[in-house]
């Protein structure tokens, strides 16, 4: 499985009905209500006969060199990482000033001034690995919207929500074209990838 180096990748998990975490968001559920089947398939390992799920992760965790997130994944997701969610400096997208917060693997830094600072102070923290823009939906969006994504990878789970956080809302009506790079899967998830086409 290869992959450029240098990309900014937005990458979630999506039910097939275009969800990426349930309703009723709160720090007691942080998928939201049901959300969690979502991310079943990060915790199958030994279930997955093909280990492409385990090599998925492995590889978005070896070429990341920085993470994007919304301020609302950062609330419901410390707790439980107890530290950044990958071992790379973090930049928070939030309305509220905060102190940067050191943890134990790096740091989460809070950026008050949009997305697109978000990710300049994230492409240059990574150096010459990717930008992992992780979510959520509100995140991936403006990143997609404002036209700074370059990839964009989807794990599609065999799953119809009904309700929660829709994933590709709130982009306009202007088109955007994609390129498919990749499609792998196993019995719990379809890996999908694509390029955004400029
Ligand atoms: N399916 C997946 O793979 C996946 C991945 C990650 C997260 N999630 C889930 O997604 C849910 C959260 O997603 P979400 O879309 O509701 O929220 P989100 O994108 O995580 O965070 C939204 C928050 O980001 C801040 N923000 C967004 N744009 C901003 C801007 N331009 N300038 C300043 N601040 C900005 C605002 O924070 P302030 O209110 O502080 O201003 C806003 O409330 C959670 O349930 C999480 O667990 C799912």
């Amino acid at each position: 499985m290869t992959n450029s180096t240098g990309s900014i990748v937005v990458s979630l998990s999506m039910s097939l009905d275009g969800f990426s975490a349930g309703p009723d968001v709160a720090v007691e559920r942080p998928m939201g209500e049901g959300g969690e089947r979502l991310h079943e398939w990060l915790f199958q390992g030994d279930a997955d006969p093909s280990g492409v799920d385990t090599r998925v992760a492995q590889e978005l965790s070896a070429v990341t060199g920085a993470v994007v997130l919304g301020r609302r994944t950062f609330d419901v997701g410390v707790g439980l990482w107890q530290d950044t969610p990958f071992p790379v400096p973090s930049f928070v997208l939030t309305h509220e000033v905060r102190e940067q917060q050191q943890m134990k693997s790096a740091a989460f830094t809070f950026v008050t001034d949009g997305i697109g600072s978000a990710l300049r102070q994230a492409r240059a923290a990574a150096v010459d690995k990717d930008v992992l823009v992780m979510g959520g939906a509100r995140t991936a969006q403006q990143a997609i919207a404002a036209g700074l994504a370059d990839e964009i990878q989807i794990q599609l789970v065999p799953v119809l929500l009904g309700s929660g956080v829709r994933l590709f809302d709130q982009l306009g009506t202007e088109h955007i074209e994609l390129e498919r790079t990749r499609v792998l899967g196993s019995p719990h998830v379809t890996h999908l990838r694509f390029r955004v086409r400029r």
